[in-house]
């Protein structure tokens, strides 16, 4: 009889970090001093536009996740190396704490100088948390009461769930009520008019700027405006969480759980979503395995924060099974290619990282790769 030996969870995720781990090295090492953000043809530096200046912090955010990865293993010199390699490429990101220009200031800021804060302690690195909290707050429209987005004053995206945490941060630091206040009508406001009674959300909310009202939804990356485009659902999960974690409103926790059972139910049994959950016909077979890999690790932070057993060992193994899927189908290991995580979309309609590595990706699946392998029972 043929005895077919399956990998372990614990081997499987190992192995998946230290290809990636072997990835960025590799891009270090041809590109130095390079961010990337989607790859074109499996390679990373190319003359494609960027659309919006959002994502610089996720590179140097994997090496602090390697970091840790080794730290815990006692590979001294493997976590030095990342610790400098981490600290090299977060350090040049210190002038967007004034950046007025983006909404995501959390993404660029709370997975590098958050980290090396947690790391070393020193507070000049919170001082750069706190001013960019302060900086994502003046976003703040008052009609209306939402984070306005990078496109326009009357825009509200659901991406912002992932950067308000900054606020709140910042608030928790400095005990500032306003910036508390402002961070929680924010949640509010997108709980209300970007989250369907189902769960699933839609990427786009629309305002009169005269009045404040709410006028309707709509979408730049997803299908259409009543579609839910399943990245942006992804963010909501782990947003709402998040938010969960620092208000502790526990209507934010039941607003990520929504969210969570959407995506699980509406996700194809092998675990990997398609790129929107109401894209029709051929343009269904597109996968975003980012939205797989960012719902991963949201599901991983669900499970940390829920007080129902069951419930948390539910959203614990769908993640698990989620990783599993992403190593088993979808590691960028064909010759030459420079991501870690194949089948990735970032704009589908202009183009832009289609079926492609995309840096946000990566990120999040070596973040929720870490985290499973650190709550995983020996
Ligand atoms: N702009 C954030 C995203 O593509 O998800």
């Amino acid at each position: 009889m043929i005895h077919f030996e399956q990998k372990s969870d614990r081997d499987l995720f190992t192995d998946a970090l230290e290809f990636a781990e072997k990835q960025v090295r590799n891009v270090i090492d041809k590109h130095p001093d390079f961010y990337p953000m989607y790859s074109k043809d499996g390679k990373w530096k190319h003359d494609g536009p960027k659309w919006t200046h959002w994502c610089d912090g996720f590179f140097p955010g994997q090496m602090w996740l390697f970091r840790r990865f080794n730290a815990d293993r006692r590979r001294e010199k493997e976590a030095k190396y990342w610790m400098e390699q981490a600290i090299r490429y977060s350090e040049p990101l210190e002038p967007r704490q004034m950046d007025r220009d983006v909404h995501d200031l959390g993404f660029i800021f709370m997975s590098t100088y958050h980290r090396w804060y947690k790391v070393t302690g020193d507070k000049r690195l919170n001082d750069v948390l706190i001013q960019a909290g302060k900086t994502m707050a003046l976003r703040f429209k008052d009609k209306g009461q939402y984070l306005r987005s990078f496109v326009s004053d009357d825009s509200l995206f659901i991406d912002i769930m992932m950067n308000v945490g900054i606020i709140f941060y910042a608030a928790h630091e400095t005990g500032d009520r306003t910036l508390r206040e402002i961070a929680m009508r924010h949640t509010l406001t997108t709980q209300r008019v970007l989250v369907r009674g189902d769960g699933s959300t839609a990427h786009e909310g629309l305002f009169d700027l005269e009045t404040g009202e709410f006028l309707r939804q709509s979408t730049h990356q997803g299908y259409r405006g009543d579609s839910c485009w399943s990245r942006g659902l992804a963010w909501a999960l782990y947003g709402f969480s998040t938010c969960y974690e620092y208000s502790r409103n526990p209507h934010f926790l039941r607003t990520s759980e929504a969210c969570a059972d959407f995506f699980i139910t509406h996700t194809p049994d092998e675990g990997v979503t398609p790129w929107d959950f109401n894209a029709p016909g051929e343009s269904r077979d597109q996968v975003d395995t980012s939205a797989s890999a960012i719902a991963a690790a949201g599901l991983l932070r669900l499970a940390r924060l829920i007080q129902d057993p069951v419930k948390g060992h539910f959203y614990w193994s769908t993640a698990v099974h989620i990783l599993r899927s992403l190593c088993g189908g979808y590691l960028g290991k064909s010759k030459g290619w420079e991501g870690v995580l194949k089948g990735g979309v970032y704009h589908i309609h202009k183009d832009l990282g289609v079926n492609e590595s995309v840096m946000w990706g990566d990120y999040f699946f070596t973040e929720a790769l870490e985290h499973a392998l650190r709550t995983m029972p020996e």
